[in-house]
């Protein structure tokens, strides 16, 4: 499956998904598009060998589309793309964009949550539990079908540099299972935590090497 992905910023979740997507993986990063020429994501991108663009408008949606049509997309990740994608790219990829959330949704969510602002709202919430949230990508910001979700324990003392540091630790195991579950049954497809794998735990290195890619299922629903 070729995938496209769109981040703004440092890009790490898209590292994971070119660490995660090299050959014999099912899934392959096709092109990297960002709307800043100078995200630390282009140079990620090419540093693997991948294209990389930058956008002269965020808005055009033909431009856009131009791209991921010269690329042949069949996915297209959001990792840490802070534009809203124009509503004639949503449509025509429709129920194939898929977006990372750093938090529990549907709480913590919509215009000016993203960044630190989601991670400082989850801690004046005084929730207890956070994780990340993959979802397709619908015209409503934040709202589309859950994909995965996995939780990450608040600590009574986080701040929201520790938070985020853990949650972060976390997407970068769940954006290339979404994406290799995706590319091997040829759609996106749902992943559901597995009998006794969905533990909280506080220490995200056992979240990440055991329950994660062997804890998620696809959903018999599908
Ligand atoms: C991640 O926390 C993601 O959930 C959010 O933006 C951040 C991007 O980080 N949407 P990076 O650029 O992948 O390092």
């Amino acid at each position: 499956m070729r995938v496209a992905v769109l981040a703004s910023g440092g890009g790490t979740n898209l590292q994971a998904l070119l660490d995660a997507c090299r050959e014999p993986a099912p899934a392959q990063i096709a092109v990297v598009v960002s709307n800043h020429a100078a995200a630390g994501a282009l140079e990620r991108a090419r540093r693997a060998g991948v294209p990389a663009v930058a956008l002269e408008d965020h808005r055009d949606a033909q431009a856009i589309l131009a791209v991921l049509r010269r690329h042949r997309a069949e996915l297209v990740v959001l990792a840490g793309y802070l534009k809203l994608l124009p509503a004639e790219v949503v449509h025509a990829f429709r129920d194939r964009i898929i977006n990372i959330h750093p938090a529990l949704l549907p709480s913590f969510c919509g215009k000016g949550m993203y960044g630190h602002h989601v991670h400082e709202a989850v801690l004046a919430s005084g929730a207890t539990l956070s994780g990340p949230t993959i979802h397709v990508v619908t015209a409503e910001y934040d709202r589309g079908p859950i994909v995965a979700q996995w939780p990450v324990p608040v600590s009574p003392d986080d701040t929201a540099d520790t938070l985020a540091a853990r949650v972060l630790a976390v997407e970068h195991q769940l954006l290339p299972a979404v994406v290799l579950a995706a590319a091997r049954a040829g759609g996106v497809v749902r992943l559901l935590a597995a009998g006794s794998a969905f533990t909280v735990t506080a220490d995200p290195a056992r979240i990440v090497e055991s329950a994660v890619p062997a804890g998620l299922i696809q959903s018999q629903e599908e």
